[in-house]
């Protein structure tokens, strides 16, 4: 089973950027973690990040065949990005949207998702934990 742990726009920052909302854990330490989740549960995990919404168009189509399941955070695009939607809609792989902070205590423009249509679950407010828990949940879903 290989996932896909695909990142949206600044959380190449994490660490650096609000600490207060992101937490001091950097992205090489969500590496790090999906790494470690991977072993753990007996899957393959590739982590990717870009901060443009085309090249995550595209990661998202070229996982079609590779990929069984997709573990995402669409940062920013999640409140924005018809694309992304389309595009998760498009090759119907297991996705399971991230969020690490709690989206539903900040501010309107955030409380909404359009990705979540063609998510199988939401984890948000969970730090980089959440991460390891889609890997575990699709894990789930996956050998249903
Ligand atoms: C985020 C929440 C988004 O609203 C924000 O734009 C991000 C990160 C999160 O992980 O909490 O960049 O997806």
């Amino acid at each position: 089973m290989k996932l896909l742990i695909l990142n949206g726009p600044n959380l190449n920052l994490l660490g650096l950027r609000e600490p207060a909302i992101y937490g001091r854990e950097t992205y090489e330490d969500l590496k790090t973690l999906a790494a470690e989740t991977a072993v753990r549960l007996g899957v393959e995990a590739d982590v990717y990040q870009s901060n443009h919404e085309g090249a995550l168009v595209d990661a998202i189509q070229a996982a079609y065949g590779v990929y069984d399941g997709i573990v995402f955070n669409p940062a920013a695009y999640t409140h924005t990005s018809v694309a992304l939607l389309d595009a998760l809609k498009a090759v119907s792989i297991p996705t399971v949207e991230v969020h690490i902070s709690d989206v539903s205590k900040r501010e309107d423009f955030r409380q909404v998702s359009y990705v979540r249509a063609a998510c199988i679950a939401t984890i948000t407010g969970r730090g980089l934990r959440g991460y390891a828990e889609a890997m575990e949940l699709l894990k789930e879903h996956l050998f249903k």
